[in-house]
C-alpha cells in the first residue's frame, strides 16, 4: 500500500501554511490565500511574532483581525508562532510553505529565506504564488506609512484593519493653509 504523505492523514488534505508578519494583514495576503485555496484544502496562516522586528501591531491584535477576516472560511485556520517556521511547520501538517511575490525584488529576500529553510528541514518546500496585479503595489510596509501620513488605504486592506490603523495613528485633522510665495 502506498504510504500517505503528511498532511493526507486523518483526512486532512492538503494543508499549506502561509507564514509572515501580517502587520497588518493587507488584500494582498488574502488574494493570495483565496488563491491558495484552489489547490489545498486547508491554509494555516502562521503569524510570526517578530518582536525584534518592532511590529505596529502586538501579535494578538494581529491575530485578532486575521481571524475576524476570516470567520466564515472554516478552510483557513489562524495561528501564531514563535521561534523557527521549520519547527513550526514540523507540528502542523503542512505540506508546504506559502509566500507571496510581488515583483522581482521580492525575489531576493525570498529566494534566501526558502533556500535557508530547505536546509534546515530538507524535505520543505516554499511555494510562490504572484500576487494579483491589483494588489502588486501593496506591502503591510506602504500601507502603515501611508496611514500614518494620513492617507487613505480603503480597498487595500480590510475595513476592520482601516479602522484599527485609525486608531493607531490618532493624528490631529491637519489645517488648511494656503501655500504661496508670502508664506
Ligand atoms: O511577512 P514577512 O515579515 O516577510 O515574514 C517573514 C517570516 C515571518 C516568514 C520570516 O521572518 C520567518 O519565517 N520568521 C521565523 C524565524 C525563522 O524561521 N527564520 C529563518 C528563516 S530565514
Amino acid at each position: 500500500m502506498a504510504r500517505r504523505k503528511k498532511g493526507e492523514e486523518k483526512n486532512m488534505g492538503k494543508v499549506a501554511i502561509y507564514p509572515g508578519s501580517f502587520d497588518p494583514i493587507t488584500y494582498g495576503h488574502i488574494d493570495v490565500v483565496e488563491r491558495a485555496l484552489e489547490i489545498f484544502d486547508k491554509v494555516i496562516i502562521a503569524i510570526a511574532e517578530n518582536e525584534e522586528k518592532r511590529p505596529l501591531f502586538s501579535v494578538e491584535e494581529r491575530l485578532q483581525m486575521v481571524k475576524a477576516f476570516f470567520k466564515d472560511t472554516p478552510k483557513v485556520i489562524v495561528d501564531s508562532f514563535k521561534g523557527l517556521l521549520v519547527d513550526y511547520v514540523a507540528k502542523t501538517n503542512a505540506i508546504v510553505i506559502l509566500r507571496g511575490l510581488r515583483a522581482t525584488s521580492d525575489f531576493e529576500y525570498e529566494f534566501h529565506m526558502a533556500s535557508m529553510n530547505r536546509s534546515l528541514n530538507t524535505h520543505l518546500d516554499t511555494l510562490f504564488m504572484m500576487t494579483s496585479k491589483d494588489y502588486f503595489f501593496v506591502s503591510s510596509r506602504t500601507i502603515k506609512e501611508v496611514a500614518r501620513l494620513g492617507g487613505g488605504v480603503e480597498g487595500l486592506v480590510p475595513d476592520l484593519v482601516v479602522r484599527r490603523l485609525k486608531e493607531k495613528f490618532k493624528l490631529p485633522v491637519a489645517k488648511k493653509k494656503q501655500i504661496g510665495w508670502d508664506d
